[in-house]
């Protein structure tokens, strides 16, 4: 993270007006400015800029932020990768909390510079390779001529060849000054047995790997022969710039695309990415041929939440990637699918039907997910009850993914026309497969306001928030039911002692609950400490709050068996509860961090319309948390 006083020192310095004023032309208009929104469409200007509270808003679209939030907005960056680019343009040194001044880190910042620099040189050796040396032209640029690239694509996708010599490039690196250390630490060489080096990529057409900032952060290399065997793509091992699980290749390329369409192609192959914006689709990234990671499909959904995945038309291939998509659709993405005919993957069939051809049949042919998917398992099994309800249990596994309840019941209905079978009875079995999944705590909301309350330059209350009922309540669930399961690897115990752990901002304000939560936090090794610890407490409040709980639990109970009466029986509850709780305390932290913020703008005295544009703007915030809290509080339910 970076240091807070280091970004407030940059947003002193990267005035908004002069970041917004590289992009939008801006008129003054008394203590602001006024622009055109670059964020949409409009003809009368909606977009102010105000230098006295350093922040950008638009009145019509509703956006609006600080300096660093008008970057990532524009290219689409991080948060990090926009400060870092701001406080390159003005000259100032951002310090990372904890991190900056030790050794450790500053080696690292090293490390990957050393990289950097290596890697730039080794691609201008891969093109130089490719457009200049006579086997690169014969070999690869005749290749690359022959898949139908153009020399707009070659250069636009960096695109290069590695000659076939064992160690072409070791020996012009070092020629050039370049160390063996830094190479093999770039992942280009490797060591042999008697002590020398090889380069990796040899004999193969390169196609460099870019991050999303647009530099390039590894190769992959293509073989030329299919002669031996050899693995057809070579990758750069992971080193300290290029992380696989957390890259998609051709996002930099892809990301404004995919923002203006607001949708992205999710294909297999480089050179599907390449074929396919050669023909003027532009919103393509690939995974490379490995299952999606988490970081991956998040790297995605910071520019859109609709993706396509465009299988090739194998079935081996297309059983095989239905996986993965469930990992897409717990991440809150709408997922859709266009299959190819047999023997087919983008790159091919775009050039068989040309730009326009293909785009027809991506837009014919896809599909919601779900549906692709209960067609593809349902198929041929109209007279096997059995093996079709288990089709229909995996196809219920995959919309249980799906967070927001309004879209699984809109899919639920379609799914029990397509298989024929009772909406109701669906909706059922769909339910309890809901709360099975892994329930969402607030976590995720409140990692969410640090960042949109850090791009907002608000800090977040030190004074941690505390609701004695609701702590109360929480032991009371822990005295019950501590010793019950909450999934199939932790109980109850467990699961809300490591909630607690892993948030500082959750405290206990009531003397007897935070003692009782500092001792069982103290022991979480240990496990459920049973009734016993309550009941046999050294402090008598305990004894007698324990008492209290446990005995009008006994009394429901007993009412319950004696008379049919109907309780609420609390056993089926108690995990939806203690979930709740936990989400519970964190709305209510979130709830003062805004109140306090606008007190906190009321104090300062500024004139009324700044206050107004940034109320404005902690408005939108909150919107956003509430959506987030809707969708949490209604998993649980
Ligand atoms: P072409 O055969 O040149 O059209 O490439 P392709 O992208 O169509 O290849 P394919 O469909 O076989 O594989 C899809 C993707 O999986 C490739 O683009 C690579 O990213 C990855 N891949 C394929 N084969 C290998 C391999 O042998 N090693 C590694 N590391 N990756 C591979
Ligand atoms: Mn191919």
């Amino acid at each position: 993270m970076i240091a807070p006083n280091s970004i407030e020192q940059l947003l002193n310095v990267a005035a908004v007006e002069e970041v917004v004023g590289d992009y939008v032309s801006l008129k003054k208009a008394g203590s602001r400015y006024k622009g055109l929104c670059p964020f949409h469409d409009e003809k009368t200007p909606s977009f102010v800029v105000s230098p006295t509270i350093g922040i950008y808003k638009c009145f019509g679209c509703q956006k609006g932020g600080n300096s660093i939030n008008f970057l990532m907005e524009m290219e689409n960056m991080s948060y990090v990768e926009a400060a870092k680019t701001l406080a390159k343009k003005y000259g100032i040194e951002l310090i990372e909390t904890g991190k900056a001044d030790t050794d450790e880190y500053k080696a690292s910042q090293k490390l990957r510079e050393n990289i950097q620099v290596v890697l730039e040189f080794a691609h201008q050796f891969f093109t130089e390779n490719l457009y200049e040396s006579e086997e690169g032209k014969t070999v690869g640029l005749s290749y690359f001529k022959e898949r139908g690239f153009t020399n707009t694509t070659m250069e636009k996708w960096g695109l290069g060849y590695s000659p076939g010599a064992w160690d072409a490039l070791t020996k012009k690196a070092v020629e050039q000054g370049y160390t063996l250390e830094n190479l093999e630490l770039a992942g280009l060489i490797r060591k042999k047995e008697d002590g020398g080096y090889f380069d990796l990529f040899r004999n193969r057409v390169i196609f460099p790997i870019y991050g999303v900032a647009g530099k390039i952060i590894a190769f992959a290399g293509r073989k030329m022969t299919s002669t031996d065997n050899a693995p057809k793509y070579v990758n750069s091992p992971e080193t300290e710039l290029y992380k696989k699980s957390d890259i998609l290749y051709g996002v930099y390329h892809a990301k404004n695309a995919i923002k203006a369409k607001s949708k992205v192609y999710l294909t297999e192959g480089y050179t599907d990415v390449i074929t396919l914006n050669q023909n003027g689709i532009e919103n393509v990234v690939a995974s490379s041929g490995t299952a999606l990671t988490i970081g991956q499909i998040r790297l995605i959904r910071r520019f859109t939440h609709d993706i396509t995945v465009v299988y090739d038309g194998d079935k081996a291939g297309i059983k095989a990637s239905l996986r993965g998509i469930n990992l897409l659709l717990a991440e809150d993405l709408n997922v859709r699918v266009v299959p190819l005919p047999e023997g087919e993957d983008p790159d091919s069939y775009c050039q068989k039907l040309g730009s326009e051809g293909f785009q027809e049949y991506l837009d014919k042919n896809e599909e919601n997910f779900i549906f692709f998917k209960a067609r593809l398992l349902l198929e041929g099994l109209e007279n096997d009850p059995i093996r079709k309800t288990e089709a229909v249990r995996d196809i219920l596994d995959s919309l249980a993914e799906i967070r927001d309840p309004l879209k699984r019941n809109a899919l639920n209905t379609e799914l029990a026309r397509i298989c024929g079978m009772d909406e109701a009875l669906l909706a059922t079995e769909l339910q309890k497969l809901v709360k099975g999944k892994s329930v969402h705590t607030g976590k995720d909301i409140l990692e969410e306001l640090k960042q949109i309350t850090e791009a907002a330059g608000v800090d977040m209350p030190t004074e941690p928030f505390t609701d004695e009922n609701q702590e109360r309540a929480f032991l009371r669930l822990i005295l019950l039911y501590g010793d019950k399961k909450f999934d199939e690897e932790k109980g109850i115990f467990e699961f809300a002692m490591q909630e607690l752990a892993n948030d500082s901002l959750i405290q206990f304000n009531d003397p007897i609950c935070s003692l009782l939560v500092s001792e069982l936090m103290a022991n979480i090794e240990a496990g459920f400490p049973g009734q016993s610890f309550f009941t046999g407490h050294p402090v008598p409040e305990v004894v007698s709050w324990a008492a209290g709980v446990l005995s009008t639990v006994h009394e429901l109970s007993k009412a319950y068996e004696e008379n049919y009466i109907h309780v609420t029986h609390e056993d089926d509850n108690y995990k939806q509860d203690l979930v709740g709780i936990f989400v519970h305390l964190r709305r209510k932290k979130l709830d003062s961090l805004i109140r306090e913020t606008i007190e906190g703008l009321k104090k300062e005295g500024v004139d009324i319309d700044e206050v107004f544009l940034k109320l404005e703007y902690l408005n939108d915030v909150q919107k956003r948390i509430a959506a987030e809290l809707g969708n949490a509080v209604f998993t649980i339910n």
